[in-house]
């Protein structure tokens, strides 16, 4: 076992041999969109989402479903049909799954991937200089609140949908070709939480500057409306202690980097000798990779203005 409840990660990893690793990880969640097929989508592209961001390659996955039995047949088929297809375009085998009955519907899958032991991404390997980048922006936790207070404007809902439906399969990549070592997926626990899930595993802070964060449309105005889930209070909660906010950011653009995402953008930590020769690559791959900030010495997170 290379990785598991000890030092827990994105995913499980168990060592094959010298060249491979079994990477296996599930994920799944009620619905955070009112359309059954992009529901299905973003759950599946979620639950692979911590299989690239162990810097591995899933090859097989199964369906978990909990569903109403009043839910009209047509709306869980959908659901399913909206994984199956997202699972198809990452060149996953979707071979199986149970579903069951429960009040409220419940949606994701087993997954399973390969990676080459020597390659694994960890939070345990981030070093100070690493430039940390981001490859989705921010506040879909705020967006599908705003959905479920019927207040979201269709068009920010429906960019908040295509980024949590995009795979992590090309940012994952990269950064596995460019001798990325450290990184996470940017889920529940907010930006900062996940980040600091980093920084203290790595022995090391992050430095983040909030203007050159990236936010999907709409999340700053949401936000300034206080559209945040109970999952952003918990996040502050239990990780503010650790943050340290520049003075002349506002209290709605802090309770931003704790907004719970749902499929986020991958975290990754990049040698900085790296970062052009990921940055060109990234680029004439269509993949827009931010960066954020760095990892520097000591602990913690401070956020810069
Ligand atoms: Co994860
Ligand atoms: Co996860
Ligand atoms: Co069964």
């Amino acid at each position: 076992m290379l990785v598991g409840l000890g030092d827990p990660d994105d995913a499980a990893v168990w060592r094959i041999d010298d060249q491979r690793a079994l990477v296996v990880t599930t994920d799944f969640f009620t619905p955070v969109v009112d359309n059954p097929y992009d529901y299905g989508a973003i759950a599946a592209a979620n639950a692979l989402s911590d299989i690239y961001a162990m810097g591995g390659q899933p090859f097989m996955a199964l369906n978990i479903a909990a569903l109403p039995p009043d839910l009209p047949i047509e709306v869980g088929a959908e659901i399913l049909r909206g994984g199956a297809e997202k699972v198809r375009e990452a060149g996953v085998a979707l071979a199986g799954g149970h579903t069951i009955q429960d009040k409220e519907p419940k949606f994701g899958l087993v997954a399973l991937g390969f990676v080459h032991p020597q390659k694994m991404i960890t939070k345990s390997s981030a070093k100070p200089g690493d430039i940390l980048a981001l490859s989705k922006p921010l506040g879909f936790g705020v967006v599908t609140t705003a959905l479920k207070g019927r207040t979201a404007d269709p068009a920010d809902v429906a960019q908040a949908v295509e980024w949590m439906k995009t795979l992590n399969r090309a940012a994952g990549s990269l950064a596995c070709s460019h001798g990325v070592k450290a990184g996470t997926d940017v889920t529940g626990f907010s930006l900062l939480g996940h980040g600091l899930e980093i920084a203290n595993a790595s022995k090391v802070g992050l430095q983040i500057r909030y203007n050159q964060l990236p936010f999907t449309s709409g999340a700053l105005r949401y936000a300034e409306n206080w559209n945040f889930a109970g999952g952003a209070s918990d996040n502050r909660l239990y990780y503010g202690g650790q943050v340290q906010f520049e003075a002349s950011l506002e209290e709605f653009q802090q309770m931003l980097l704790f907004d719970p995402q749902t499929s986020g953008g991958l975290l990754l930590a990049v040698p900085a000798h790296q970062w052009e020769g990921l940055q060109t690559e990234a680029k004439a791959l269509g993949q827009t990779l931010w960066e954020i900030g760095e990892v520097v010495q000591g602990k913690g997170i401070h956020v810069l203005g």
